[in-house]
């Protein structure tokens, strides 16, 4: 099948300093499919994200690589074509659902807003977007519409964000960490929502997050990003069963077991990730590695890209199935 969506090679620098944010990042998504990225924050999730609807903030910038959409190279489109993709084509939803919610506008007219703004065929926009309220479980969708954001808890507020980011129909959903901000019942509620949606749009989606438990049941495939790279890529199963990546083990290894009613976490990784632009040649994570050797320092691990799974590390945990 064809990519939907691939960057290759994607390096983010800062402008004025050239300090790495990002390196060599390789992603790809074929049609309908679910990919995760986890890392701890700071590794350079956002930006990536946020480089693919060409939304960087300011002084910050991709300096080399490419990402394609669709058939066409997303770095070199005009800006109003790039308008035209985002919000029809790819949906982004933020942590933060008041990123994308105008907090003096009826949730209703927001939403008609957007229809509007990509000059949609819908025959009949208030009874699509009621219906699109409904999809995502908000209740009395009437009463809804008429409110503002702040009326809403930050569930409901998520859930309509969710809710404009679908409207039409795309064919690409990123979503950035939107339910860290939620407590755990809700958060749960959200990502059955979604996974739901998904299915049943057949849409691809772009799920990131810092808590490699959330992806666990969401996403087809895993990549693992550390300090502005591409550690490991697998499917959810690899990733989970067999992880070869000494630090997607230590991610694993961190996640609180569900059975544990404390909620207590089993282990964590000592040590702290190091600034990316600080790297140079050697693998990123060779000070927290409990495998560490000596070539680990003296060169950088790439990915192998071959099969199905790839690792960007010299001494790879022996494969358990
Ligand atoms: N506007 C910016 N200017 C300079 N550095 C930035 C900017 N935004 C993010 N960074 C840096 O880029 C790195 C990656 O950030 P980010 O993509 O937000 O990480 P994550 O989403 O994984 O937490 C971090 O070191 C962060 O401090
Ligand atoms: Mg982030």
């Amino acid at each position: 099948m064809r990519d939907l969506l691939s960057l290759q090679g994607l390096s983010i620098q800062t402008s004025s300093d050239k300090r790495s944010l990002t390196a060599d990042v390789n992603i790809s998504l074929v049609e309908g499919e679910a990919l995760g990225i986890v890392g701890e924050s700071g590794s350079g999730k956002t930006l990536t994200a946020l480089s693919i609807l060409g939304l960087l903030p300011r002084g910050v910038e991709v300096v080399s690589g490419e990402i394609n959409f669709n058939g066409e190279n997303l770095l070199s489109l005009e800006p109003e074509r790039l308008r035209e993709i985002r919000g029809k084509e790819i949906s982004m939803v933020y942590q933060d659902p008041m990123t994308a919610l105008n907090p003096v506008m009826t949730v209703g007219n927001q939403l008609l807003e957007v229809l509007d703004y990509h000059n949609h065929e819908v025959k009949n926009p208030e009874s699509h977007v009621r219906e699109s309220l409904i999809e995502v479980g908000i209740p009395d969708p009437e009463r809804a519409l008429k409110s503002y954001p702040h009326e809403f808890s930050g569930g409901m507020r998520q859930r309509a964000v969710i809710a404009m980011s679908l409207l039409l129909s795309p064919k690409l959903l990123i979503a950035d960490e939107p339910t860290t901000a939620l407590d755990v019942t809700i958060q749960r509620q959200i990502l059955s929502l979604v996974s739901k949606q998904r299915s049943r749009r057949q849409m691809s989606m772009l799920w990131i997050t810092h808590d490699l438990g959330v992806v666990a049941n969401l996403v087809d495939r895993v990549a693992v990003m550390y300090a502005g790279r591409i550690v490991e890529v697998g499917t959810t199963k690899q990733i989970f069963n067999s992880p070869q990546h000494p630090y997607t083990q230590g991610l694993l290894a961190s996640l609180p077991v569900a059975s544990s009613r404390s909620r207590s976490r089993l282990a964590s990784i000592p040590g702290v990730p190091p600034k990316p632009w600080l790297v140079g040649q050697s693998c990123s994570f060779a000070d927290r590695c409990q495998f560490v050797q000596i070539r680990c320092r003296e060169s950088l691990p790439l990915l192998d890209a071959q099969g199905s799974k790839s690792v960007a590390c010299f001494y790879p945990i022996a494969s358990s199935t």
